[in-house]
């Protein structure tokens, strides 16, 4: 069953802002063509969220850990987007970068991005992408194409607002 795009999962709650930083991985992004990053960000801002900043950053492991670890240290932060290195070439890092970032994997949004865009095209088994968190802030990893981007946020957009309040503990029920 495909999961309910309007649930709320305790109304009595209010909902914590999401407070997103958009997290564009690539040697060779810019402003001027980092068109996943502006996809990315228009699909937050229309689900509500806040986009609080978009930052372009190489594929270099170490700069990317180091981004990692500052961006989750961040109190106006509550989950970071990225897009992009999570394949199979040797400068693909986003998977690793992430992994040693988190302290608890959240391996259902990956599995569900992957399982449910497989549907759309086979070469969605080429992501790597992980999911977790550190802190209160949820890493999601998407793959780097404007495609891709879209096709993986629609399947996680239900669940982002309930994973936040969650993280922040605004909710405590399931
Ligand atoms: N997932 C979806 N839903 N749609 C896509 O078009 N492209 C794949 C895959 N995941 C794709 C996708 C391809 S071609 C690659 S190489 C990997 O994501 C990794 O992409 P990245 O290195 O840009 O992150």
């Amino acid at each position: 069953m495909r999961p309910n795009a309007d649930a709320v999962p305790n109304p009595t709650m209010p909902n914590t802002p999401i407070k997103t930083i958009v997290l564009s991985i690539s040697d060779s992004r810019t402003e001027e063509n980092d068109e996943s990053g502006v996809t990315l960000t228009e699909l937050l801002l229309t689900m509500g969220a806040q986009v609080v900043e978009k930052i372009i950053v190489s594929d270099d492991l170490s700069d990317l850990r180091n981004t990692l670890y500052v961006l989750t240290d961040r109190e106006d932060v509550n989950l970071i987007i990225t897009t992009g290195g999570t394949g199979f070439s040797a400068r693909d890092n986003t998977p690793e970068a992430t992994r040693s970032v988190i302290e608890r994997d959240a391996p259902g949004l990956a599995e569900a991005m992957r399982r449910e865009t497989y549907k759309k095209t086979p070469m969605a088994m080429l992501s790597r992408g992980v999911c977790g968190i550190r802190g209160k802030t949820l890493i999601v990893n998407l793959p780097g194409s404007p495609d891709a981007v879209s096709e993986c946020f629609e399947v996680i957009k239900p669940v982002l607002q309930h994973a936040v309040n969650l993280l922040t503990g605004e909710t405590k029920h399931k």
